[in-house]
């Protein structure tokens, strides 16, 4: 393995020579501080296809990074693969380098009749089945957005004329049993239902897989983060139609934007 003659650091945070991040194989410099997260790979040139340039910088594992630039900021983009655990590699190979926001960007299904496939959802924050993120902190610590993103998030949807809900999200370690699917053979606990009907009763709106990671990691590490999604099913009225993807990048990158244009006049007024 070519790789191993260039470890520079011991196993408690292993790193390539020039800072290489394990996971995500980047290094300082290589990626911007606003960094979209999609899960896919195949997700990261869908987005950097629509700037005005890009290039990759890292590709391991589930994880490929593109950085460029759009309208005069600097972007990057970096897929988490699916679930909290690579979601936190990525993020903290990342934050090491220079992120200081994530906007993760990933599809999803609503829990509640009136959202409908090819909505948009915005997290205000997220319920905790993660399984990723109680390795950071209690369960008794909120995971939500930070407020800036998920203003510029729709401010960024009300400027495209897109249709988007805002509210909570439930993140689920498991796409099947874990969102109140059969597993393979039918398989069946009493609890998928009884928690699939509980967040529901709290208006909880959609289910994912990386939002509740994303937020606490953002929180704990003093960055910022949010989360929007294409809805791509509802679950009570059982319809599937995938797209909107496109929405979802379009919408991402416009805070992204708007995000920079509010931090560049918080500098000129002397505001955090
Ligand atoms: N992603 C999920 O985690 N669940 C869905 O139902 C759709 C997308």
């Amino acid at each position: 393995m070519g790789d191993k003659k260039n470890w520079v650091s011991a196993a408690d945070r292993p790193e390539l020579e020039g800072n290489l991040q394990y996971h995500i194989r980047c290094k300082p410099g290589d990626i911007a501080d606003i960094v979209l997260l999609p899960g896919d790979p195949e997700r990261v040139p869908k987005m950097s296809e629509t700037w005005d340039e890009f290039k990759e910088v890292g590709r391991n594992r589930e994880h490929v990074t593109h950085t460029g630039k759009i309208r005069g900021i600097d972007i990057s983009a970096c897929s988490t693969g699916a679930g909290g655990g690579s979601t936190a590699s990525a993020m903290e190979g990342l934050a090491t380098i220079g992120a200081k926001t994530f906007i993760r960007v990933g599809t999803t299904s609503g829990i509640q009749p009136h959202i409908k496939p090819g909505d948009l959802i915005i997290s205000s924050g997220a319920v905790r089945y993660d399984g990723t993120s109680e390795n950071y902190v209690s369960l008794n610590y909120p995971a939500v957005a930070d407020y800036e993103v998920v203003a510029s998030l729709v401010e960024a949807c009300e400027r495209l004329g897109y249709t988007y809900h805002v509210g909570i999200t439930a993140t689920a370690a498991s796409f099947f049993c874990g969102q109140n699917r059969d597993g393979f053979g039918g398989y069946r606990q009493s609890w998928f239902q009884s928690r699939y009907e509980d967040l529901r009763a709290a208006n909880v709106v959609n289910y994912e897989m990386e939002a509740a990671t994303v937020l606490i990691l953002s929180s704990l590490f003093k960055l910022k983060a949010g989360a929007i999604f294409a809805v791509i099913g509802n679950r009570v009225t059982n319809e599937f139609a995938y797209g909107g993807i496109e929405k979802s990048i379009a919408a991402a990158t416009e805070a992204a934007i708007i995000l920079k244009g509010w931090e560049k006049l918080k500098k000129e007024n002397n505001k955090q």
